[in-house]
Protein backbone atom coordinates (compact mmCIF):
# COMPACT_ATOMS: atom_id res chain seq x y z
CA UNK A 1 0.00 0.00 0.00
CA UNK A 2 0.92 3.76 -0.95
CA UNK A 3 2.20 5.19 2.35
CA UNK A 4 0.91 8.83 0.36
CA UNK A 5 -2.35 10.33 1.32
CA UNK A 6 -4.62 10.52 -1.42
CA UNK A 7 -5.19 13.98 -2.06
CA UNK A 8 -8.07 15.16 -5.28
CA UNK A 9 -8.95 18.64 -5.83
CA UNK A 10 -12.33 19.62 -5.42
CA UNK A 11 -13.64 21.22 -9.27
CA UNK A 12 -15.34 24.63 -8.33
CA UNK A 13 -17.70 25.61 -11.17
CA UNK A 14 -15.63 28.94 -11.46
CA UNK A 15 -12.99 27.43 -12.85
CA UNK A 16 -13.37 28.32 -17.16
CA UNK A 17 -13.41 25.80 -19.40
CA UNK A 18 -10.47 26.40 -22.73
CA UNK A 19 -13.41 28.00 -25.14
CA UNK A 20 -13.54 30.98 -22.15
CA UNK A 21 -9.51 30.90 -21.78
CA UNK A 22 -9.28 31.51 -25.74
CA UNK A 23 -11.82 33.55 -25.89
CA UNK A 24 -10.25 36.11 -23.23
CA UNK A 25 -6.72 35.64 -24.80
CA UNK A 26 -8.47 37.07 -27.89
CA UNK A 27 -10.31 39.76 -26.88
CA UNK A 28 -6.82 40.87 -24.82
CA UNK A 29 -4.42 40.53 -27.69
CA UNK A 30 -7.25 42.23 -30.42
CA UNK A 31 -7.47 45.37 -27.54
CA UNK A 32 -5.51 48.59 -28.95
CA UNK A 33 -3.53 48.08 -26.27
CA UNK A 34 -2.73 44.69 -26.25
CA UNK A 35 -2.50 42.56 -22.89
CA UNK A 36 -2.38 39.25 -21.74
CA UNK A 37 -3.34 37.63 -18.29
CA UNK A 38 -0.29 37.18 -15.89
CA UNK A 39 -2.37 34.17 -15.30
CA UNK A 40 -0.85 32.50 -18.42
CA UNK A 41 2.58 32.74 -17.18
CA UNK A 42 2.26 29.82 -14.93
CA UNK A 43 2.12 26.77 -17.38
CA UNK A 44 4.93 24.01 -16.01
CA UNK A 45 7.65 25.43 -17.47
CA UNK A 46 6.60 29.17 -16.20
CA UNK A 47 6.07 27.99 -12.83
CA UNK A 48 9.88 26.46 -12.89
CA UNK A 49 11.36 29.65 -14.46
CA UNK A 50 9.05 31.74 -11.28
CA UNK A 51 11.18 29.80 -8.85
CA UNK A 52 14.45 30.43 -10.59
CA UNK A 53 13.40 34.16 -10.43
CA UNK A 54 12.69 33.78 -6.68
CA UNK A 55 16.41 33.00 -6.08
CA UNK A 56 17.70 35.71 -8.08
CA UNK A 57 20.91 38.04 -6.42
CA UNK A 58 18.19 41.38 -7.90
CA UNK A 59 14.53 39.72 -7.19
CA UNK A 60 14.09 40.98 -3.22
CA UNK A 61 10.67 40.12 -2.80
CA UNK A 62 10.29 36.64 -1.71
CA UNK A 63 13.55 36.18 0.19
CA UNK A 64 12.39 39.60 2.23
CA UNK A 65 9.16 37.81 2.75
CA UNK A 66 10.09 34.99 3.86
CA UNK A 67 12.76 36.88 6.44
CA UNK A 68 9.51 39.01 7.84
CA UNK A 69 8.02 35.74 7.99
CA UNK A 70 10.49 33.81 9.75
CA UNK A 71 11.18 36.73 12.25
CA UNK A 72 7.69 37.15 13.42
CA UNK A 73 5.48 34.31 12.82
CA UNK A 74 4.82 34.16 16.43
CA UNK A 75 3.50 37.64 16.73
CA UNK A 76 1.46 36.67 13.56
CA UNK A 77 0.23 33.29 14.94
CA UNK A 78 -1.17 35.14 18.39
CA UNK A 79 -3.20 37.15 16.23
CA UNK A 80 -4.43 34.05 14.16
CA UNK A 81 -5.24 32.18 17.25
CA UNK A 82 -5.69 27.87 16.97
CA UNK A 83 -7.55 25.75 14.90
CA UNK A 84 -7.79 27.84 11.45
CA UNK A 85 -8.52 27.00 8.24
CA UNK A 86 -5.78 28.12 6.01
CA UNK A 87 -7.29 29.26 2.72
CA UNK A 88 -4.19 29.94 0.12
CA UNK A 89 -5.01 32.20 -2.63
CA UNK A 90 -2.76 30.38 -5.20
CA UNK A 91 -0.24 27.30 -4.78
CA UNK A 92 3.33 28.67 -3.77
CA UNK A 93 6.13 27.26 -3.68
CA UNK A 94 5.52 25.51 -0.10
CA UNK A 95 8.33 27.19 1.81
CA UNK A 96 6.10 29.57 3.15
CA UNK A 97 2.66 27.50 3.73
CA UNK A 98 4.79 25.18 5.96
CA UNK A 99 6.54 27.91 7.91
CA UNK A 100 2.93 29.45 8.50
CA UNK A 101 1.60 25.65 9.18
CA UNK A 102 4.63 24.93 11.67
CA UNK A 103 3.98 28.37 13.88
CA UNK A 104 -0.01 27.81 14.08
CA UNK A 105 -1.57 26.20 17.08
CA UNK A 106 -3.59 23.13 15.98
CA UNK A 107 -3.78 24.13 12.53
CA UNK A 108 -7.21 22.31 11.33
CA UNK A 109 -7.11 22.22 7.42
CA UNK A 110 -4.94 23.87 4.57
CA UNK A 111 -6.96 24.96 1.47
CA UNK A 112 -4.85 25.79 -1.42
CA UNK A 113 -7.37 26.71 -4.14
CA UNK A 114 -5.36 27.47 -7.68
CA UNK A 115 -6.51 27.59 -11.59
CA UNK A 116 -4.24 24.95 -12.44
CA UNK A 117 -3.87 21.18 -11.61
CA UNK A 118 -0.14 20.63 -11.59
CA UNK A 119 1.45 22.84 -8.76
CA UNK A 120 -1.83 22.41 -6.86
CA UNK A 121 -1.54 18.45 -6.59
CA UNK A 122 1.68 18.19 -6.31
CA UNK A 123 1.98 20.61 -3.67
CA UNK A 124 -1.14 19.60 -1.71
CA UNK A 125 0.39 15.80 -1.42
CA UNK A 126 3.53 16.53 -0.47
CA UNK A 127 1.87 18.72 2.35
CA UNK A 128 -0.65 15.76 3.20
CA UNK A 129 2.66 13.54 4.09
CA UNK A 130 4.13 16.03 6.27
CA UNK A 131 0.88 17.52 8.05
CA UNK A 132 -1.14 14.22 8.57
CA UNK A 133 -3.17 16.09 11.33
CA UNK A 134 -4.26 18.69 9.25
CA UNK A 135 -6.92 18.41 6.40
CA UNK A 136 -5.37 19.45 3.07
CA UNK A 137 -8.39 20.06 0.62
CA UNK A 138 -7.20 21.72 -2.66
CA UNK A 139 -9.69 23.33 -4.58
CA UNK A 140 -9.24 23.97 -8.57
CA UNK A 141 -10.74 26.93 -9.37
CA UNK A 142 -9.99 30.56 -10.86
CA UNK A 143 -9.70 32.88 -7.04
CA UNK A 144 -10.29 35.72 -8.42
CA UNK A 145 -14.24 34.78 -8.72
CA UNK A 146 -15.71 33.39 -5.98
CA UNK A 147 -15.91 29.78 -5.33
CA UNK A 148 -17.08 27.02 -2.44
CA UNK A 149 -15.30 26.13 0.41
CA UNK A 150 -14.78 22.42 1.01
CA UNK A 151 -17.04 21.50 3.95
CA UNK A 152 -15.67 20.22 7.44
CA UNK A 153 -17.40 17.63 9.99
CA UNK A 154 -15.63 19.71 13.11
CA UNK A 155 -15.84 23.54 11.36
CA UNK A 156 -12.49 25.10 12.16
CA UNK A 157 -12.68 28.14 14.77
CA UNK A 158 -11.23 30.79 11.98
CA UNK A 159 -10.44 31.15 8.55
CA UNK A 160 -7.30 32.62 7.65
CA UNK A 161 -6.66 33.42 3.82
CA UNK A 162 -3.37 33.05 3.08
CA UNK A 163 -1.78 35.35 -0.25
CA UNK A 164 1.92 35.39 0.44
CA UNK A 165 4.33 36.93 -2.88
CA UNK A 166 2.63 40.28 -3.20
CA UNK A 167 0.68 39.07 -5.68
CA UNK A 168 -2.00 41.44 -5.38
CA UNK A 169 0.22 43.69 -7.00
CA UNK A 170 -0.48 41.98 -10.63
CA UNK A 171 -3.80 43.53 -10.21
CA UNK A 172 -5.02 47.15 -10.86
CA UNK A 173 -6.66 49.14 -8.52
CA UNK A 174 -10.29 48.35 -9.32
CA UNK A 175 -9.54 44.09 -9.93
CA UNK A 176 -7.12 44.17 -6.50
CA UNK A 177 -10.57 45.83 -4.55
CA UNK A 178 -12.22 42.81 -6.31
CA UNK A 179 -10.38 40.50 -5.51
CA UNK A 180 -9.82 41.37 -1.71
CA UNK A 181 -13.52 41.49 -1.31
CA UNK A 182 -13.77 37.93 -3.03
CA UNK A 183 -11.25 37.26 0.02
CA UNK A 184 -13.19 38.92 2.71
CA UNK A 185 -16.45 36.63 1.56
CA UNK A 186 -14.21 33.40 2.10
CA UNK A 187 -12.78 34.37 5.34
CA UNK A 188 -16.13 34.94 6.32
CA UNK A 189 -16.99 37.36 9.21
CA UNK A 190 -14.58 36.67 12.24
CA UNK A 191 -11.66 35.90 9.17
CA UNK A 192 -8.57 37.20 8.70
CA UNK A 193 -6.07 38.11 5.57
CA UNK A 194 -2.34 37.58 5.82
CA UNK A 195 -1.13 39.10 3.04
CA UNK A 196 1.96 39.85 1.33
CA UNK A 197 2.37 43.33 -0.49
CA UNK A 198 5.79 45.21 -2.39
CA UNK A 199 6.25 48.71 -1.19
CA UNK A 200 6.99 51.87 -2.83
CA UNK A 201 11.21 52.18 -2.90
CA UNK A 202 14.08 53.32 -5.14
CA UNK A 203 13.06 52.99 -8.45
CA UNK A 204 16.77 51.55 -9.78
CA UNK A 205 16.33 48.54 -6.77
CA UNK A 206 12.57 46.94 -8.88
CA UNK A 207 13.74 48.03 -12.19
CA UNK A 208 16.79 45.40 -11.58
CA UNK A 209 14.20 42.94 -10.19
CA UNK A 210 12.34 42.65 -13.23
CA UNK A 211 15.38 43.02 -15.97
CA UNK A 212 17.92 40.26 -14.21
CA UNK A 213 21.52 39.89 -15.43
CA UNK A 214 20.68 36.06 -16.16
CA UNK A 215 17.95 36.71 -18.27
CA UNK A 216 15.52 34.77 -16.79
CA UNK A 217 12.31 37.51 -16.00
CA UNK A 218 13.29 37.36 -19.80
CA UNK A 219 12.89 33.94 -20.25
CA UNK A 220 9.79 33.78 -18.08
CA UNK A 221 7.84 36.51 -20.17
CA UNK A 222 8.41 35.12 -23.23
CA UNK A 223 7.62 31.32 -22.32
CA UNK A 224 3.56 33.11 -22.22
CA UNK A 225 4.32 32.63 -26.16
CA UNK A 226 5.05 29.00 -25.80
CA UNK A 227 2.35 28.38 -23.53
CA UNK A 228 0.27 29.92 -26.21
CA UNK A 229 1.71 27.92 -29.25
CA UNK A 230 1.31 24.10 -26.94
CA UNK A 231 -2.02 25.06 -25.62
CA UNK A 232 -3.90 27.11 -27.97
CA UNK A 233 -2.15 26.02 -31.08
CA UNK A 234 -1.17 29.50 -32.02
CA UNK A 235 2.31 29.84 -33.86
CA UNK A 236 4.21 32.58 -31.98
CA UNK A 237 7.91 32.69 -33.53
CA UNK A 238 9.79 33.64 -29.99
CA UNK A 239 13.26 35.63 -31.78
CA UNK A 240 10.92 37.90 -33.02
CA UNK A 241 9.69 39.18 -29.59
CA UNK A 242 11.49 40.85 -26.70
CA UNK A 243 11.00 41.28 -22.94
CA UNK A 244 10.89 44.42 -21.83
CA UNK A 245 10.31 45.81 -18.35
CA UNK A 246 10.01 49.36 -17.67
CA UNK A 247 8.89 51.08 -14.33
CA UNK A 248 6.13 53.72 -14.48
CA UNK A 249 6.68 55.83 -11.18
CA UNK A 250 3.78 57.99 -11.05
CA UNK A 251 1.38 54.68 -11.18
CA UNK A 252 3.88 52.97 -8.91
CA UNK A 253 4.13 49.82 -11.21
CA UNK A 254 6.48 47.76 -13.28
CA UNK A 255 5.08 47.03 -17.16
CA UNK A 256 6.30 43.51 -18.53
CA UNK A 257 5.95 43.82 -22.46
CA UNK A 258 6.93 41.90 -24.89
CA UNK A 259 7.70 44.04 -28.24
CA UNK A 260 7.02 42.86 -31.45
CA UNK A 261 10.65 42.80 -33.81
CA UNK A 262 8.81 43.15 -36.99
CA UNK A 263 5.41 43.69 -38.68
CA UNK A 264 3.48 40.24 -38.16
CA UNK A 265 0.60 38.05 -38.21
CA UNK A 266 0.09 35.39 -35.35
CA UNK A 267 -2.28 32.57 -35.47
CA UNK A 268 -4.08 31.72 -32.58
CA UNK A 269 -7.35 29.18 -32.42
CA UNK A 270 -7.39 30.07 -36.39
CA UNK A 271 -7.36 33.46 -35.52
CA UNK A 272 -4.79 35.98 -36.91
CA UNK A 273 -3.40 38.86 -34.77
CA UNK A 274 -1.48 41.41 -36.46
CA UNK A 275 1.33 42.70 -35.00
CA UNK A 276 2.94 46.11 -35.88
CA UNK A 277 6.98 46.56 -35.72
CA UNK A 278 7.26 47.64 -31.77
CA UNK A 279 4.20 46.94 -30.86
CA UNK A 280 4.03 45.74 -27.27
CA UNK A 281 1.86 43.21 -25.77
CA UNK A 282 1.47 44.07 -22.01
CA UNK A 283 1.99 40.83 -20.18
CA UNK A 284 1.61 41.97 -16.41
CA UNK A 285 1.62 45.03 -13.94
CA UNK A 286 3.18 44.76 -10.61
CA UNK A 287 2.49 47.51 -8.42
CA UNK A 288 3.78 48.86 -5.28
CA UNK A 289 2.10 50.62 -2.53
CA UNK A 290 2.73 53.15 0.35
CA UNK A 291 1.58 51.45 3.61
CA UNK A 292 -1.74 54.21 3.61
CA UNK A 293 -1.72 53.20 -0.08
CA UNK A 294 -2.81 49.93 0.52
CA UNK A 295 -4.47 50.12 3.85
CA UNK A 296 -6.93 52.37 1.77
CA UNK A 297 -7.55 49.35 -0.30
CA UNK A 298 -8.31 46.97 2.24
CA UNK A 299 -10.22 49.16 3.98
CA UNK A 300 -12.37 49.77 1.08
CA UNK A 301 -12.60 46.26 0.30
CA UNK A 302 -14.32 45.70 3.99
CA UNK A 303 -11.46 44.92 5.80
CA UNK A 304 -10.06 45.90 9.56
CA UNK A 305 -6.22 46.74 9.13
CA UNK A 306 -4.22 44.96 12.58
CA UNK A 307 -0.73 44.85 12.17
CA UNK A 308 1.90 45.29 9.46
CA UNK A 309 5.89 44.01 9.29
CA UNK A 310 8.53 45.21 7.29
CA UNK A 311 12.03 44.00 6.73
CA UNK A 312 14.51 46.49 8.21
CA UNK A 313 14.76 48.07 4.81
CA UNK A 314 11.37 48.90 3.99
CA UNK A 315 11.76 47.22 1.11
CA UNK A 316 8.30 44.59 1.57
CA UNK A 317 5.49 44.54 4.04
CA UNK A 318 3.30 41.02 5.45
CA UNK A 319 -0.06 42.60 6.47
CA UNK A 320 -2.70 41.39 8.51
CA UNK A 321 -6.20 42.59 8.10
CA UNK A 322 -9.23 41.44 10.06
CA UNK A 323 -13.01 40.79 8.63
CA UNK A 324 -15.46 42.69 11.52
CA UNK A 325 -18.06 40.82 12.95
C1 LIG B 1 3.96 36.77 -8.80
N1 LIG B 1 4.29 38.18 -8.85
C2 LIG B 1 4.15 38.80 -7.55
C3 LIG B 1 5.60 38.46 -9.46
C4 LIG B 1 5.89 39.99 -9.40
O1 LIG B 1 6.95 40.34 -8.93
O2 LIG B 1 5.03 40.78 -9.80
C5 LIG B 1 5.68 37.95 -10.88
C6 LIG B 1 6.95 38.34 -11.58
N2 LIG B 1 7.01 38.96 -12.72
C7 LIG B 1 8.27 39.15 -13.02
N3 LIG B 1 9.03 38.70 -12.09
C8 LIG B 1 8.22 38.15 -11.14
Amino acid sequence: MSPRRAVSAMPSDSSPDRSERVHEILAGLSAPQKTTSPKYFYDRAGSKLFDRICELPEYYLTRTELKILENNLDEMAAHIGPRASVIEFGSGSGTKTRLLLDHLSEPAAYVPVDISSFPLLAMAEELAIDYPQVAIRPVLADFTRPFELPRFARPPDRNLVFFPGSTIGNFDASEACALLEVMRAEAKPGGALLIGVDLRKDPDIIRAAYNDSQGVTAEFNLNVLRHFNREFGANFELEYFRHEAVYDEANSRVEMRLISLRRQTVMLADTPIQFERDEHVVTEYSYKYSLGEFANLARKAGFDFEQAWLDENALFSVQYLTVPG
